[in-house]
């Protein structure tokens, strides 16, 4: 809801109760009764009064003359019109008084945070790539998403803990430890120890179709690591750690950072007490040998807790982190940044959880999302995502080739930052649940002169277009405006400038609203339409740097804000904002 609505509707709430002591309507009440009237020059909300008339035993037309007349008489409602129509109260704002607390808003410095979440901690789990499988592009959608509704909720005050649930321990570490006795080639690993984990990886299952004895031999090797065999643990170790090195310069270049790296071998001394207890709660069943909880009732598949050879599974060590999370951080929810191809285990671990009677389990939410199209797939030939980075930098730095006035390492900067965006963007930039095929021109389109598309690279242009007009100012004015007052918003009485208040005043329902639907999207939506305005309003014409100091100190205040709100919410999914372009 806007703030508009709200201070509109105090007034209102003030005049029904002294026609009518009896009431009970509250602010909100009252605020979300307020539409749009039909058109606009009727004003900025109407109120209807068919709720009053059972009560007052009058007409609504009746009611909403009285109402008007008393809110008209009234010199401290902020109105700069009432009227009544029929049953309706037609209510015209202030438009000075509207303009200067929006854009005051917006120069303030804490413009952007809001208190919702305070004393409230939410439990994020995102990223969570396996460590002896490569970093792919899949695991994109969840780092980008994940961290992005991080900082959303951090912005709106709630403590947020940051888990990346590394892939680190399972049956694979074994497949991988078989490979690399085989296979295994010292200098390979220390040269690119991804690349060469993963071909160890594709050979295994490739050779292992002809030769089952390989299956073997790596369950041997991961039951000699479960058992704590020092040559086996010694590998994990080296496997884990080069992994992680080339995960950390991904997560750098991307802005990514979690509190803990809770991988899923952190839980391995909590599974034998997890597994005491499920069976203790007289849930499980024995099925084929394998310790499971039917689940058929809620029209699911048992969930497994220990498998027929007494290995643990994924799902134990996720039932075991839940547990051990809700004890650390007693969160308010917990989300899991997962694909939906995972969306049966979730529920599975999370009906367990409910099972065992804990109440928290209903707070674990399985934040799901669709799959990036298009991009090679075939076996062996998985893109890496650090690939995709380096493509998409010297894409940039192509198209970029011929713009004058950078040094090496400005334009090195650049590339990477407006890559960057782009890639994270335009994976921000659609409902998470879709699927999206990953197209360069579709994702860096704007980049080019004479281009436009509803892409990163285009609000980083539009932040740098209202930087310059910043730094204009500055030179000839001196020192930024840190607020507006209501007489000296005269020059942003048209038009595009009342549409651009009236966006910015949507500035944090939309976060509100983006957290509440877990959806990025709402964000990179508005901040489309943001630039939009802005973009028109300054191609209308209308100059902002004048001769005319008033109206450029009120204009330059509306970019400020503008250009604020823009950085805000770039910055809150992960899009950095060059200095230039
Ligand atoms: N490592 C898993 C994968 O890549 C994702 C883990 C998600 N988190 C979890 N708690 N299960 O598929």
């Amino acid at each position: 809801m806007s703030d508009s609505k709200q201070l509109a509707a105090a007034p209102i709430r003030a005049a029904i109760a002294e026609l009518d002591p009896s009431q009970t309507l509250s602010v909100d009440e009252v605020a979300a009764l307020l539409a749009a009237p039909p058109k606009p020059e009727l004003g900025d909300f109407a109120f209807p009064c068919f709720l009053l008339a059972r009560a007052l035993k009058q007409a609504p037309p009746a009611i909403a003359a009285k109402l008007a007349e008393q809110l008209a008489a009234d010199p401290n409602t902020g109105f700069a019109a009432v009227s009544a129509l029929g049953p309706y109260i037609n209510l015209k704002l202030d438009p000075a008084a509207r303009t200067a607390r929006v854009v005051s808003a917006a120069l303030d410095p804490a413009w952007g945070a809001l208190p919702d979440g305070s004393g409230k901690t939410i439990g994020i789990d995102y990223s969570s790539p396996n460590i002896a499988k490569p970093f792919g592009i899949g695991h994109l959608r969840s780092t980008a998403i994940g961290q992005a509704l991080a900082n959303l909720h951090r912005t709106l005050g709630y403590r947020v803990v940051a888990i990346n649930h590394l892939g680190d321990w399972g049956t694979q570490f074994g497949k991988l430890m078989a490979a690399f006795e085989r296979w295994g080639n010292e200098e390979a690993l220390l040269d690119d120890p991804i690349q060469h984990l993963y071909d160890l990886y594709v050979r295994f299952h490739e050779e292992a179709k002809a030769n089952p004895a390989l299956d073997d031999e790596g369950r041997g090797w991961f039951r000699r690591l479960e058992q704590g065999d020092p040559a086996a643990h010694a590998y994990w170790e080296r496997f884990r750690a080069l992994s992680l090195r080339e995960f950390h310069r991904i997560y750098e270049r991307l802005g990514v950072s979690f509190d803990h790296e809770w991988g899923e071998a952190y839980y391995n001394n909590m599974l034998a007490a997890l597994v005491d207890d499920v069976k203790a709660s007289g849930i499980t069943e024995e099925s084929e040998g394998a310790l499971v909880v039917k689940l058929d009732d809620l029209g699911l598949p048992p969930c497994l807790i220990i498998k027929s050879d007494g290995a643990t599974l994924y799902s134990t060590r996720d039932l075991a982190a839940a547990r051990y999370r809700y004890e650390q951080l007693g969160f308010e929810k917990f989300l899991y940044v997962v694909g939906h191809a995972q969306a049966v285990h979730f529920k599975q671990v999370f009906a367990v959880l409910d099972r065992m009677g804990y109440p928290w389990a209903d707070r674990c939410i399985h934040v799901p999302f669709g799959m990036i199209l298009g991009i090679s797939t075939r076996k062996g030939t998985l893109v890496f995502l650090e690939d995709i980075l380096n493509r998409g930098k010297e894409l940039v730095r192509e198209i970029m080739a011929d713009r004058e006035g950078f040094t090496d390492a400005e334009r090195e900067q650049v590339s990477e930052q407006v890559s960057i965006g782009a890639i994270v963007f335009y994976d921000l930039s659609r409902g998470r649940i879709k699927d999206y095929p990953f197209e360069w021109d579709a994702i860096l389109r704007g980049l080019r002169p004479g281009e436009h598309g509803p892409t990163g690279p285009y609000l980083q242009y539009t932040h740098v277009r209202l930087r310059a007009l910043e730094e204009k100012f500055a030179e000839k004015f001196g020192a930024l405006p840190e607020a507006l007052s209501g007489e000296a918003t005269e020059a942003l009485h048209t038009a595009d400038c009342a549409h651009l208040v009236a966006l910015l005043e949507r500035y944090p329902a939309t976060l509100r609203q983006a957290a509440s639907e877990l959806e990025p999207a709402v964000i990179s939506r508005f901040l489309l339409e943001l630039a939009e305005g802005f973009n028109t309003f300054y191609s209308s014409g209308t100059r902002v740097l004048s001769d005319d100091e008033a109206a450029t100190r009120a204009r330059i205040a509306l970019v400020v804000a503008v250009r604020r709100t823009l950085a805000h919410g770039l910055t809150l999914l992960g899009v950095p904002c060059p200095a230039r372009m």
